[in-house]
């Protein structure tokens, strides 16, 4: 048996596994298997060690690991090392290897899944400054503007830090009008929260796409919001299935079809 696992804590509501089963069932990767585990920061050294002795496959890490897990391994990937975040782990000649899908699997949203050709000159106005923020700001990219605004300030210094390029904007203001405007805070996880900016500027504005990385909540306040005022949407699901795409990619090779049948599963 070829074992994965998706490692967080909590981890009860995570979707990975039901996406890599079904995906190792399909593409015929017989006797893989991927399941999910509440783990400690206690055990992240002991999971480390599994994959060093080929005891698991592959490893997902999410929330609050992506940055703990890094001392024990013995190697980032580009992406991984830039954004301090690592969601992947792979043996790659005989070392554990940290890669971060997280940020080609947003970038691939806009792109593949929104229809974009190409997001060159757009202005990005990014909200929050969390754990997954700087995937999110390597993914758009440093050539294009981008804004950031947080709750605690601290914060998004200590980003600017990471992206130097990337314009700190204060709590509760607003940069001048952007093309797309992204939520990565946890504001909206819970019904009737919503973020106290006012975007009114932005109503009848059929260009600008709202994009908020929560999905469950399908629709945050943010969302509803956009939506009303004739905004486009967007929610993390396909940022969900593009990052585990990329990961499935890196551990068997084959890059599996996101098409309607898995959106389904989701749903
Ligand atoms: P995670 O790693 O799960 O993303 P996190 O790193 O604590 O969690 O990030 C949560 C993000 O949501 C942060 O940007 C946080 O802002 P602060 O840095 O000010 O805490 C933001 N956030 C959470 N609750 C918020 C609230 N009520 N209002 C505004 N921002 C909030």
């Amino acid at each position: 048996m070829k074992t994965y696992l998706v490692i967080g804590n909590p981890i009860g509501h995570s979707l990975s596994p039901l996406i890599h089963n079904y995906w190792f069932k399909k593409y015929k990767f017989v006797n893989y298997f991927y399941e999910k585990r509440k783990v400690d920061e206690e055990d992240l050294e002991k999971i480390v060690n599994a994959v060093r002795k080929n005891e698991l496959r592959g490893v997902n890490v999410t929330v609050p690991f992506k940055q703990k897990i890094i001392p024990h391994l013995d190697g980032l990937d580009y992406t991984a090392e830039k954004t301090q975040s690592v969601n992947t782990l792979l043996k790659k000649d005989n070392r554990v290897v940290g890669f971060n899908t997280d940020s080609i699997g947003f970038y691939a949203t806009l792109l593949k899944k929104y229809g974009y050709e190409t997001t060159d000159n757009f202005k990005f106005f990014v909200i929050g400054a969390g754990g997954v923020t700087s995937s999110i700001i390597d993914g758009i990219g440093e050539a294009n503007k981008i804004y950031v605004t947080n709750r605690t300030k601290f914060r998004s210094k200590e980003l600017k830090k990471k992206f130097p390029k990337i314009e700190i904007i204060d709590w509760g203001t607003k940069p001048p009008i952007c093309d797309i405007v992204i939520n990565t805070t946890s504001v909206g996880l819970t019904k009737n929260e919503n973020l106290k900016i006012d975007f009114s500027d932005y109503l009848n504005n059929k260009h600008t796409l709202f994009y908020d990385l929560i999905y469950n909540p399908k629709e945050t306040n943010f969302l509803k919001n956009a939506k009303s005022r004739g905004n486009k949407i967007m929610n993390g699901q396909m940022m969900f299935l593009y990052q585990a795409q990329a990961s499935f990619k890196l551990w068997t090779d084959v890059n599996p079809e996101i098409n309607d049948e898995i959106i389904k599963i989701l749903d």
